[in-house]
């Protein structure tokens, strides 16, 4: 570990996948953390590979509008403050913009877009009063260019972006900084069916997880707004 920090990270999405490569990073970095998990059975699971003195872990469910205020509120009453809020929780679906049954659509603005916002509007009188709060969303390529035939989730992650955009807009003033990461293939349980590329060609979850420490860690006259990550040589825009 380099040092023990004082900053409080929240992590959503923190038991699998990328939220659970930048929990586990920033964890073992000296952080003291907040990771947000829906399953009971998986906050159980972790509690044996969390420091308990410094590590809270909380449920968090996107679809439920009381949970990000909960867990915000959870936060703060064991830490006392909130230094990062990383928007990792997520969710891919299937809808083309010609499918009349709009049930995924709704659920991934419900989860990827809704949700996060959520937790900003809870975290963001935390996040103003330390200064130099930070607030990092996992959105994706797919926020930034449209390829393919799933619009719907584009769409989320568009949204995201724009979430990010103007949280950045709106907090700069405040010392708090919004980055929208947004990389292309990422090896996780979200992407499992596809073949192309192959798992090991593509982006790491723990690389995604020390770009998210580095923009964490960037002073506030230093910030990045957008940061695409590309396995493979493709179009950004
Ligand atoms: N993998 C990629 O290629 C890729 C690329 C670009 C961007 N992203 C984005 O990166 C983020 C993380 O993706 P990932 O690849 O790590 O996905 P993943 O492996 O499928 O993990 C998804 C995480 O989100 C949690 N989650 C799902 N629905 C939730 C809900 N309703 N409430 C709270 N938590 C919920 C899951 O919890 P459970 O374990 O309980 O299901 C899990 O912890 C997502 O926003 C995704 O869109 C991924």
């Amino acid at each position: 570990m380099e040092r023990l920090h004082q900053e409080v990270v929240m992590v959503s999405g923190a038991n699998r996948g990328i939220g659970g490569a930048i929990a586990r990073h920033l964890h073992d970095a000296g952080y003291r953390m907040s990771l947000g998990v829906r399953d009971p059975k998986a906050r159980d699971r972790m509690k044996d590979s969390f420091d308990p003195d410094r590590c809270l872990i909380a449920p968090y469910e996107a679809g439920d509008r009381q949970s990000p205020a909960d867990w915000v509120a959870a936060t703060i009453d064991r830490f006392g403050r909130l230094d990062a809020m990383v928007n990792a929780a997520g969710i891919l679906r299937t809808h083309d913009f010609r499918d009349e049954d709009e049930t995924a659509l709704d659920q991934m603005w419900e989860i990827n877009v809704k949700g996060p916002m959520r937790l900003m509007r809870a975290a963001y009188p935390h996040l103003k009063e330390r200064g130099a709060g930070r607030i990092v969303n996992l959105a994706s390529l797919a926020g930034l260019r449209a390829v393919g035939n799933s619009s719907g989730y584009a769409m989320s992650k568009f949204a995201v972006v724009a979430l990010t955009d103007s949280a950045r807009q709106t907090g700069w003033s405040d010392g708090v900084r919004a980055t929208a990461i947004c990389p292309g293939y990422v090896n996780t349980d979200m992407v499992a069916e596809v073949q192309i590329p192959a798992k090991a060609d593509m982006i790491q979850p723990d690389e995604i997880a020390r770009v998210v420490k580095m923009v964490i860690e960037m002073p506030n006259n230093a910030s990045i707004a957008r940061i695409p990550i590309n396995c493979r040589n493709e179009p950004l825009y």
